[in-house]
């Protein structure tokens, strides 16, 4: 069976990831430093894959153990998720995420050069496109500036990738992430951030749970259909599988590509929150609040370059993501 290499293995998209590697006849091999997940996520992936994956402790930006790690088992291809995700924490500390962000993909891709390894999917993001002038955006829509740090990383190591394509013959994809959510249907694995959540859905299910007080909704005056920002949301488990479909496309294509890896549709945070409310019979504290800095007003992704080069396409509705959520925030109590 060929190995895949999955960096961030044990965090939300990662963890899915593995899950969707094993299902399709890959073993996975996680390397991941806990900094942002639990070591649990581990043992329940193996309960999850009955097991043939291998884990290793430790971080992307060291490279020894990047080295030993790839020469020891030689994996067909890497993805690449490892890395800080928080826009505001990203605009008080750029410098972690330059060095963190940057420099954790500047040593994948050396470790990959030094052990011959040609194919690599990259975790990027709908944020390269900073506010779109239209929706929904294709793969061409013109970048804006980054408004954040964090936007600002994902389109470096866009570039970085894209050069290095070119330099090393590579076979390489750069997935362009809408709005993940949801869990996998067992609840044996799901997003579980480290303090206080920054993403909309696990404040809600926390915050619904009574964990937590309300939920701000950050704004309901925007020019979108009821006020509140729209976003394409997709579950973590149609994400998962556009890395599969991904790392065989990287077996067989040469050269870089980025795809937008959405659902096609956008939905506001109301409709969300609604969706929730309608498929768990419960209600959702919260109120309506300030806008957030930064806060993009809508974007949804066209998704007809996924669906007719990599021949994938989403089969999970909103209310699936909605119940999903729910459910693995029930098996936390
Ligand atoms: C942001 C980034 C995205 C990144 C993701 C990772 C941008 C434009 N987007 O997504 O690239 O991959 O973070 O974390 O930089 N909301 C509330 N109340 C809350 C939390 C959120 O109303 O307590 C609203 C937000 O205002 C937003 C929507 O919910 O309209 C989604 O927010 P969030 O889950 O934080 O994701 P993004 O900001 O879209």
């Amino acid at each position: 069976m060929q190995k895949i290499l999955v960096t961030g293995g044990a965090g939300f998209i990662g963890s899915h990831t593995v899950v969707a590697l094993h299902e399709a006849g890959y073993t996975p091999v996680i390397i991941d430093d806990f900094s942002n997940s639990a070591s649990s996520v581990i043992d329940n992936l193996k309960d999850l894959t009955t097991s043939d994956l291998l884990f290793f402790r430790g971080d992307v930006n060291d490279k020894t153990f990047m080295q030993k790690v790839m020469r020891d088992t030689k994996p067909s291809a890497v993805i690449h998720f490892a890395a800080k995700k928080a826009v505001g924490e990203s605009v008080a500390n750029p410098l972690a995420y330059y060095r963190s962000n940057v420099d954790g993909l500047l040593t994948v891709l050396e470790t990959m050069q030094e052990n011959d390894i040609k194919s690599i999917v990259f975790s990027s993001s709908c944020t390269v496109y900073g506010e779109p002038d239209v929706c929904p955006v294709t793969e061409d829509t013109p970048q804006k500036q980054a408004t954040s740090p964090y936007g600002a990383t994902k389109q470096m190591c866009e570039r970085i990738l894209e050069d290095v394509t070119q330099s090393d013959a590579l076979n390489s994809v750069a997935l362009r992430y809408f709005n993940p959510v949801g869990a996998h249907p067992s609840a044996k694995i799901g997003e579980l951030p480290i303090g206080d959540p920054n993403n909309l859905v696990p404040f809600l299910t926390q915050a619904t749970a009574g964990l937590r007080g309300p939920l701000t909704v950050f704004g309901d005056d925007y020019g979108t259909p009821d006020g509140t920002c729209v976003r394409d949301f997709i579950h973590v488990m149609d994400l998962a599988e556009a890395h599969v479909s991904s790392v065989k496309y990287t077996l067989s294509h040469n050269g870089y590509n980025t795809f937008n890896i959405g659902t096609g549709h956008g939905n506001s945070v109301l409709e969300l929150i609604k969706s929730f409310e309608s498929v768990t019979g419960q209600k959702v504290p919260y109120s309506i609040g300030a806008r957030r800095p930064g806060d993009i007003v809508k974007i949804w992704a066209d998704t007809n370059k996924a669906k007719n080069e990599l021949g994938w396409q989403t089969t999970r509705s909103l209310d699936d993501s909605m119940r999903d959520a729910w459910h693995w925030q029930q098996s936390l109590k």
